[in-house]
């Protein structure tokens, strides 16, 4: 089976044709992405409205290369899958729209993924990892954990209650005056810095439910900063290294209380699967791999250009989709909010 995938939700334009055998095993025949991240930096954040002319400006170029580099044309298609939100809905609305154009022309079934089910299900294309298991998804939108317990069965453990790490990386770096995206900036300062210099708060530590908030933490770090202005260069890099290490204890803490939750509800996980740009950050992958290994459970992190934004994930999850025979309709609307769990309500009713 062989399945288009095409990925416009945020800053990212990205088209991919991925195959998937009878057994279940994926191959990336081709993954292209183009960054937006040049045009946005100017504003330290992304631009709803830039992003979606953006995207209608290569998407097309996108998919003549994705399919050019797999050896493919339209006919060979067994499936169309475009990511149909949660994300910025100018963007979403030209990623399905064009995957709906292509599906009605060639009379290929179309496939509305789920943005966060592409994140879910990417651990089975680069790892073949069987359900269930325990994934942390943690982006510049997201910070969520979850069980996932087969194709379209995603049962939500624990979320953020306000910022998601990812922006609370960015946030961080802005209020410092670093570049954007903030992650990879502040990893980078944080190496030169003493994560003990700032009591700063480990929010929710030692609560049952495995959720998340950040908004205090990043409130300390202001005040801070603010305390000790102006800062220097040192300043600055201690400020990095007591942010990441309050992140990276409250991972520990949070994802302790989740595996324990999804063992009580779920059995025990077959893997801890981690996915979204965060997961680049070596600090959070070092606790990560801790909590897999007093878990007696396997880590699975999918390389980088896998775990940020991509087509390939959403063309896996497409084929996923279409292996179980779920297909949408050509009238299914683009949404800017899309909880995982009304995915799996929507799988179960099929
Ligand atoms: O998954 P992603 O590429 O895009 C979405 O948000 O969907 O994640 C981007 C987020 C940004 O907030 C970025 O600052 C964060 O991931 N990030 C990092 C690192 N690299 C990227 N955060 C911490 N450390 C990093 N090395
Ligand atoms: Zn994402």
């Amino acid at each position: 089976m062989i399945v288009l995938g095409i990925e416009t939700t945020c800053d990212e334009t990205a088209a991919a044709i991925v195959e998937r055998d009878h057994s279940g095993h994926g191959r990336i025949l081709s993954d292209i992405v183009l960054s937006q991240t040049d045009e946005h930096a100017a504003f330290g954040g992304v631009v709803p409205e830039i992003a979606a002319r953006a995207h209608v400006e290569v998407l097309d170029l996108l998919i003549s290369q994705a399919m050019a580099e797999a050896q493919c044309d339209f006919a060979s298609l067994d499936g169309i899958a475009a990511a149909a939100g949660p994300g910025l809905i100018g963007g979403v609305i030209v990623g399905l729209t064009t995957a709906k154009a292509i599906a009605l022309v060639h009379c290929t079934p179309l496939i509305a993924v789920n943005h966060l089910e592409a994140h879910a299900l990417t651990a089975r294309l680069t790892d073949g990892v069987d359900f269930p298991y325990c994934l942390f998804l943690a982006s510049g939108g997201h910070t969520q954990l979850l069980a996932v317990r087969g194709v379209g069965d995603y049962v939500l453990l624990g979320n953020t209650m306000d910022d998601a790490i990812g922006e609370a990386f960015d946030k961080t770096a802005k209020l410092l005056g670093l570049g954007y995206p903030g992650g990879p900036e502040v990893e980078r300062l944080a190496l030169r810095g003493n994560a003990h210099r700032f009591a700063l708060p480990r929010p929710m530590q030692y609560r049952r439910e495995p959720d998340f908030s950040l908004s205090g933490l990043k409130t300390a770090l202001r005040l801070e900063a603010e305390r000790i202005a102006p800062l220097s260069e040192q300043d600055i890099a201690d400020l990095c290294a007591s942010f990441q290490q309050a992140i990276v204890d409250t991972i520990h803490d949070r994802l302790r209380a989740g595996l324990r939750v999804f063992a009580e509800r779920h059995g025990v996980p077959n893997a801890l699967v981690a996915a979204g740009g965060v997961a680049a950050n070596q600090s959070i992958r070092q606790i990560l791999k801790r909590l897999a290994d007093d878990a007696r459970i396997p880590l699975i992190v999918p390389p980088p250009d896998l775990c940020t934004d991509n087509g390939a994930m959403i063309a896996w999850a497409g084929a996923e989709r279409l292996a179980a025979g779920l297909t949408d309709t050509l009238d299914v609307a683009p949404r800017a909010r899309w909880p995982l769990e009304e995915v799996t309500h929507a799988a179960s009713r099929d």
